[in-house]
């Protein structure tokens, strides 16, 4: 198998041996094994044999390498793959969970940080955002993104605009303004859990000239493959579903190789790199991916449709629901409508309180993608940075709030909702 035929093999999610062995791989497949030592199959381990080869990478908490020879070292320090010398510039269990990132998004790279926020500063920075340049964003994204974008890049002399992604005309309209250097929008947005059609918007901004930036925290590589719409760069909060026990913060950005070139050393100057242990946790904790988002989701679509048919609340929002304004586009570009389920409450703010204040196994937290279910409210946590106008103008109520579905038994999750919306 030649270069491109394996970097095309490895954009579908194909395992491409050296010895010429090709597995198509499913992501469970992949989620489970990707990053371990020798699981390519192809003899390679990247470890040293004599004791045998562990089963799972280990956490190399080591800050330098040394090399017997100044020629081994020579090679480590020009950043040949597999080598190392400094943490800094890379380490082995870093290295492992990019790898297994990258295989379940299909991409050819991927660079770990250690937050979502420092992957969507990496990502936006690599697009060439700069003096004179201009950014556009969904006007729906994070809120911490949206600050960045004013608060940082744009007294840097970037030009920063919000659009409704999902309105086509809207965006095609805003691309040809101000021909963006850089666009970025989300996979699934918070909290409404709008699903634009990621597909079209990638076709449009890369015929604008725009470099593509998709977070795809709230979808997941299992929902959603941005890199397989043409998105330049793919940005995770790793924090959320992908290490999924609410113990560790970290992000990705997954890239094309030449890429993952610039993000890295910008990474080597910069230092947002993130430990090997916290590494190590991600990874631990992206092995029971498929089989906790698959119970999260069963959880999520039987939440949303008991949820519709309460008369506390007046709706619901699921994109797996047909009544959810983006519910055909979903089914079209999502493989699954996802854990993340919101409410609007009858009783408003004063019923948003309660229900927070009564929940017990609910945990009212400002996260989401844990394997314990969690509450959130988006007016007070999220979206407080916004006025109740501009929180009305993107549609989001004062009863809102928003649900992380878990992976706990329905009927305990049921039970504890129902007594708290009732008090
Ligand atoms: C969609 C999205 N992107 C990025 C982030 C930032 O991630 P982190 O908190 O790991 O920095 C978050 C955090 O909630 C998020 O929801």
């Amino acid at each position: 198998m030649g270069d491109e035929e394996r970097t095309a093999a490895r954009a579908r999610g194909t395992v491409g041996g050296e010895g010429g062995r090709a597995e198509e791989l499913q992501p469970a497949t992949l989620a489970v094994h990707a990053g371990r030592p020798g699981w390519r199959g192809d003899g390679e381990t990247g470890l040293p044999r004599t004791a045998g080869i562990p089963t799972s990478p280990p956490i190399h908490l080591s800050t330098a390498y040394w090399h017997p020879t100044a020629e081994d070292l020579d090679r480590a320090m020009a950043g040949e793959p597999g080598r190392y010398s400094y943490a800094r510039f890379g380490s082995p269990t870093v290295a492992a969970l990019e790898e297994a990132l990258a295989a379940l998004e299909g991409t050819e790279a991927a660079c770990a940080y250690p937050s979502g926020m420092a992957a969507v500063f990496a990502a936006l920075s690599a697009a060439g955002l700069g003096p004179g340049t201009s950014l556009l964003l969904s006007r729906d994204v994070y809120g911490a993104t949206l600050a960045l974008a004013r608060d940082h890049f744009a007294p840097l002399g970037v030009e920063v605009r919000t659009v409704d992604a999902t309105d086509l005309r809207a965006v095609a309209q805003a691309l040809a303004e101000t021909r963006p250097t850089a666009f970025l929008f989300e996979s699934v947005s918070n909290p409404l859990l709008r699903v634009a059609d990621g597909p079209e918007l990638v076709r449009l901004a890369k015929a604008a000239g725009a470099r593509v930036v998709v977070d795809n925290t709230f979808a997941t590589p299992l929902g959603a493959r941005p890199a397989e719409w043409g998105a330049d760069f793919v940005v995770h909060s790793t924090t959320k579903f992908l290490a999924g026990h609410g113990d560790v913060l970290g992000g990705a950005v997954l890239s094309s190789a030449a890429d993952r070139e610039l993000l890295s050393a910008r990474t080597k100057l910069i230092g947002s790199v993130p430990s090997p242990f916290d590494a190590w946790l991600a990874l631990r904790g992206l092995r029971t991916l498929h089989v906790r988002l698959a119970r999260q989701e069963e959880n999520a679509a039987r939440l949303a449709d008991w949820l519709a048919g309460h008369p506390a609340v007046a709706r619901v929002h699921y994109p797996g629901r047909p009544d959810h304004p983006d519910h055909e586009v979903a089914r079209r570009v999502l493989r699954g409508p996802g854990a993340m389920v919101s409410a609007d409450l009858a009783g408003g703010r004063p019923a948003a309180s309660r229900l927070l204040a009564s929940v017990r196994l609910w945990v009212p937290a400002t996260t989401l993608g844990d394997c314990h279910s969690l509450v959130l409210y988006p007016a007070e946590s999220s979206h407080r940075g916004l006025t109740p106008a501009e929180r009305h103008a993107l549609g989001i109520g004062d009863g809102l709030v928003r649900f992380s579905v878990g992976i706990e038994a329905f009927e305990d999750l049921r039970r504890d909702l129902a007594r708290a919306l009732a008090g």
